[in-house]
């Protein structure tokens, strides 16, 4: 028995849709760029032009760190003479927990053949985060509750900045943000109870 076939569709290109032109193709003149380029180190010509722009994101970010881990150092020692040693003890692993950003941060920030700014004259104004030297804990608590949703806020931003242009970035980025979100629900807490 015969079975009748519908005769083929000739589908028509989609007008952006080149046929001639092979799709998914490396770029071999970047890859003979990345043979010779050896003083950028892991920065390779596909990188784009937003480097600059990224060490500028991750020196703000990097300032924000440092001046978290002196505020949260300080609300540690204070609040160990009111007699709150659960919550100072709170305090100091914060501070370690920022610390450790900071260094991902510059770490970073040299693999991108940038410089990372320590530099402590220019600290608070480059930080988006602020500094807090309140003497009641209460007070101490809300301090660092609006900092870690200032941080929270502001990596939230710069992933979005970022997107593809440079995931390794971005990843850390992403990581980073899960634990200034843990610190902003720790001191919530804390502000509650
Ligand atoms: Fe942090
Ligand atoms: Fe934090």
């Amino acid at each position: 028995m015969l079975t009748k076939t519908a005769p083929a569709r000739k589908r028509s290109p989609a007008p952006d849709e080149d046929a001639a032109a092979p799709s998914l193709m490396l770029d071999e003149a970047a890859l003979a760029r990345a043979r010779e380029q050896l003083d950028d180190g892991a920065v390779t010509p596909g990188f784009g032009p937003w480097r600059d722009d990224i060490v500028r994101l991750l020196n703000g970010a990097l300032a924000t760190e440092l001046v978290c881990v002196l505020r949260y150092k300080r609300h540690h020692f204070t609040a160990h003479g009111l007699a709150s040693p659960a919550i100072a003890d709170e305090f100091m692993v914060h501070a370690g927990e920022e610390a450790g950003h900071a260094d991902r941060l510059a770490e970073r920030i040299v693999q991108l053949g940038g410089e990372p700014d320590f530099c402590p004259s220019t600290l608070v104004e480059r930080s988006h985060a602020d500094y807090d030297d309140s003497a009641d804990l209460q007070a101490m608590v809300r301090a660092n509750l609006v900092a870690e949703r200032v941080a929270v806020e502001s990596y939230r931003q710069m992933i979005g900045l970022i997107g593809d242009k440079d995931p390794t970035t971005r990843r850390l980025l992403e990581q980073i943000l899960a634990d200034e979100e843990e610190h902003a629900d720790e001191m919530k807490d804390l502000l509650e109870h």
